[in-house]
């Protein structure tokens, strides 16, 4: 393939298509899922944590950096205009995806934690002061509470925390009571990595908005499991992670209004940020750039659009309407064994299931499913607030993704069945 071919392939952008998943052709394209694991058939069940690769993204990094890697927006050479060219193409099929304005509105960060940090140094330093609030969930991961909390500590915002009821669901009712005249801004999660619950956006926004009060997201799950139209939501930030989405690590974005980036000023100065420097001032590039300090995530930039690409060309609703089915089957087959406890009942959840097995503890279950193959997450997952609302330590996760199927939901069961053998639980 020549560099040609490469920019070529990386501006095409498949059609969407409804079809049902086709769930061996997808597994023979994830080259892992052919790996086996102490002798035994990798059976992968963390993708909340960070998802599997296929082929398509594996081929389009080794090809950027085969063919026609070099630094961007920097050289006055052809490598240097292809790999440009790549990768802004990168944030355009992104913008696509989310259904951006502009392209503008994509800034790459290096995940989202990275993009939930940029919005509090850079809109919460601007626009917020002592005494604002910032209204958060019980179930926010720590990447949407401690960026906030730093502020509170730099500035003295204050955070105001919407509980859940037992079932995972967001009391919107009480998020309503929260808003008031001092709520300068709304932070919550599309999609909890415990619990799986999908909150509804649209009301939150309209709810928020209402109040004059802008709403950011940490869409890391929730753009993996439902799907994001940013300008449908409303969403003022909406902030993801490469990861998870079937990309590279070390890549990930920040969506923002343009009204609100243009007004926001960089948080992190360097090369590539700048119009003009002088020993005395400094002035800045437009947004998306002025928030890209130093030489960025180039082949992970390229590497996302391909996964974009890759799950677009599946469609986001055949890949919901797959994983409802997962979930669906092994919801009834954990609660069919009577001492599975399982966190988060929400209607409309995402194929993510945390669980205890009786009183056995969650590591000692986890160790049992990875002798057998079975990868899953366990302990707090990163969410120590939400343990403590739910009155545990930690759970076991098992999270769903694309390439799973009804054969990894029965290894489960019979991993569980297992682990309560050896541990007599
Ligand atoms: N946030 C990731 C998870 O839920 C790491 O596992």
């Amino acid at each position: 393939m020549t560099m040609l071919d490469v920019a070529a392939d990386v501006i095409q952008t498949p059609a969407q298509t409804s079809a049902p998943l086709d769930v061996a052709k997808v597994r023979a394209e994830f080259p892992i899922l052919k790996e086996t694991v102490y002798g035994r058939p990798l059976v992968y069940l963390d993708s909340a944590a960070s998802a599997q690769k296929p082929r398509t993204v594996i081929e389009a990094v080794s090809r950027a950096y085969e063919t026609s890697y070099s630094n961007v927006h920097r050289g006055a050479h052809r490598l240097s205009q292809l790999a440009t060219d790549a990768f802004e193409d990168a944030r355009e099929t992104v913008a696509r995806f989310v259904n951006a304005e502009s392209a503008d509105e994509i800034v790459f960060t290096r995940n989202a934690t990275e993009a939930l940090n940029l919005v509090a140094a850079s809109y919460g330093r601007t626009f917020l002061t002592r005494g604002d609030e910032i209204v958060l969930t019980e179930m926010e991961h720590h990447a949407n509470i401690v960026p906030w909390q730093l502020l509170r500590d730099e500035i003295g915002v204050v955070l105001r925390v919407v509980p859940i009821d037992d079932d995972g669901v967001l009391r919107l009712e009480a998020l309503a009571d929260l808003i008031g005249p001092r709520t300068r801004l709304v932070a919550i999660t599309h999609c909890s990595n415990v619990l799986g619950t999908v909150t509804p956006l649209k009301e939150i926004v309209a709810l928020a908005h209402g109040h004059g009060v802008p709403v950011v997201v940490d869409g890391s799950q929730g753009i993996v499991h439902a799907g994001v139209d940013v300008r449908d939501l409303d969403v003022d930030f909406y902030a993801f992670t490469g990861h998870k989405l079937y990309g590279p690590s070390g890549i990930g974005v920040l969506y923002g209004k343009r009204a609100w980036l243009e007004r926001m000023p960089p948080y992190q100065g360097g090369g590539e940020m700048i119009d003009h420097v002088s020993f005395a001032e400094t002035t800045f590039k437009a947004p998306p750039h002025r928030f890209e300090a130093g030489t960025p995530p180039i082949v992970q930039a390229i590497g996302l659009a391909a996964a974009v690409r890759y799950v677009s060309a599946l469609g986001m609703e055949a890949i919901r309407a797959h994983e409802q089915a997962l979930l669906a089957q092994a919801t009834e087959a954990l609660a069919g064994m009577g001492d599975v406890r399982i966190f988060g009942r929400a209607p409309g959840k995402a194929a993510i299931i945390s669980f205890l097995v009786g009183s056995l503890h969650p590591y000692d279950v986890a160790a049992v499913l990875d002798r057998a193959g079975i990868a899953v997450r366990v302990g707090q997952h990163c969410a120590e607030p939400l343990m403590g609302r739910l009155g545990v330590d930690g759970t076991v996760r098992a999270s769903f993704a694309l390439y799973n199927d009804g054969t990894d939901v029965e290894a489960l069961v019979e991993g569980i069945h297992k682990a309560k053998r050896m541990l007599g639980g």
